[in-house]
């Protein structure tokens, strides 16, 4: 019984299917939260121009940059695996297949997100990206991508999480990110909560609102989002 699926090397993807133009109604637009607007390229300027046209991008296939596919065929193909275990648990004549994405250095699926969003932060001469982490899955898988491509990373943590993981925050530092816990007092958002409450957990907004805070103080800086738009599940599949 075959209990792995192994694609070739040569078989790897050179394209990012996007899914929007086969939806079958078309999502509504994500809000300016101020304005509650859609939003335009102007509203989305934290992150690097390329990056932005693949958000608002219509095209069903999007070609993945030489660059970006010699760094995936550092793990990729991952394997297609046979969950055995959980179809006798489940009694079901199902066959269930998972994409094994542990196979990757940082140990996720957060990487094939991570080396596109750096590459093309890269192409536009972007020397610092920060983001936001909570179990510390992206925020190594960043780090990660930033010391294959020479580029700094700056990771916010959500406190509570960065207490108890001691060892994502070493993988970060091991690839030369920076990384600190959220709340902190690097960003006036952080002060001001860490001023009405010393002891607050933090939060993945909170991290998030840090690392956007920073990205707009700080020159050749740009930031780099885990998840929630198009782009990214797009440039993951
Ligand atoms: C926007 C965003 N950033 C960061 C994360 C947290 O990632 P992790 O738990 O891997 O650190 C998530 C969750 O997947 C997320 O949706």
């Amino acid at each position: 019984m075959e209990k792995k699926v192994l694609l070739k090397e040569e078989d790897m993807p050179k394209f990012w299917y996007n899914i929007l133009p086969d939806l079958p109604t078309p999502l509504s637009p994500p809000l300016n939260p101020e304005t509650k607007k859609p939003l335009t390229a102007d509203d989305l300027e934290i992150f690097p121009k390329a990056i932005i046209e693949q958000e608002m991008s219509n095209q069903r296939e999007i070609p993945i940059p030489e660059k970006v596919r010699e760094i995936y065929s550092l793990w990729r193909p991952t394997p297609l695996v046979r969950a055995l275990n959980l179809e006798r648990a489940l009694d079901t004549p199902a066959k269930i297949y998972f994409k094994n994405e542990s196979v990757s250095p940082a140990g996720s699926h957060k990487p094939n997100t991570a080396v596109a969003q750096a590459y093309y932060n890269k192409m536009e001469s972007v020397k610092t990206l920060t983001t936001e982490t909570g179990a510390g899955q992206w925020g190594s898988a960043l780090a990660l991508v930033g010391s294959l491509l020479g580029i700094d990373v700056r990771v916010y943590m959500v406190k509570v999480s960065y207490e108890q993981k001691p060892f994502r925050k070493s993988m970060i530092h091991l690839w030369g990110a920076e990384i600190y816990p959220s709340p902190s007092n690097r960003t006036e958002t952080g002060r001001k909560i860490l001023k009405d409450n010393p002891d607050n957990p933090g939060s993945l907004g909170l991290a998030i609102s840090e690392a956007i805070e920073d990205a707009i103080t700080h020159e050749n800086t740009k930031y780099a989002l885990g998840s929630v738009l198009n782009m990214f599940y797009c440039i993951r599949l």
